[in-house]
């Protein structure tokens, strides 16, 4: 669907978060300023995030909501596949009492889970993005 602003992506992004549930992997496909980052911090608002940690500087952001915990990796700087080996990627990719959304996850493709609700996000113009959710 196509989202015209911000405020129109906040409303997407909160009607999205109010579906969410524990154990979910959501995979975060766009281009560099698509709105991958911007996405996930209009779910944090909703959920309203209390305290946020990163165990692994750049890679994983951990955000602490009500009733579970979101994790957020970002793989963009992966030179490799492997690269996920540094880290507790299966905490991350089969999260329980927890969410994670990824950002550039093809970087580590043979490592992810099959399970993934993947959000397309398509910058069109400066404030135009066009959503779809598979
Ligand atoms: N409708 C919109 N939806 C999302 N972002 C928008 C919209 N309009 C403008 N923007 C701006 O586009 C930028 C998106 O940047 P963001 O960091 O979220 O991209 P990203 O997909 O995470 O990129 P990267 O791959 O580099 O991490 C932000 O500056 C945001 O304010
Ligand atoms: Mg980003």
């Amino acid at each position: 669907m196509r989202i015209n602003s911000l405020n129109e992506m906040r409303d997407f992004a909160f009607d999205f978060a109010k579906k969410l549930r524990p154990g979910q992997v959501i995979n975060l496909v766009g281009d560099m300023g698509a709105g991958k980052t911007t996405f996930v911090s209009f779910v944090g608002e909703y959920l309203e995030v209390s305290d946020t940690s990163s165990p692994t500087f750049a890679i994983v952001n951990i955000y602490n909501v009500k009733d579970f915990d979101i994790y957020h990796l970002d793989l963009y700087r992966f030179e490799n596949e492997d690269d996920i080996l540094d880290i507790d990627f299966e905490t991350y990719f089969y999260p329980e009492d927890a969410i994670t959304f990824i950002e550039w996850a093809d970087r580590a493709k043979s490592y992810l889970p099959d399970d993934m609700i993947e959000v397309r996000i398509e910058k069109i113009n400066e404030n135009t993005r066009d959503i779809s959710i598979i």
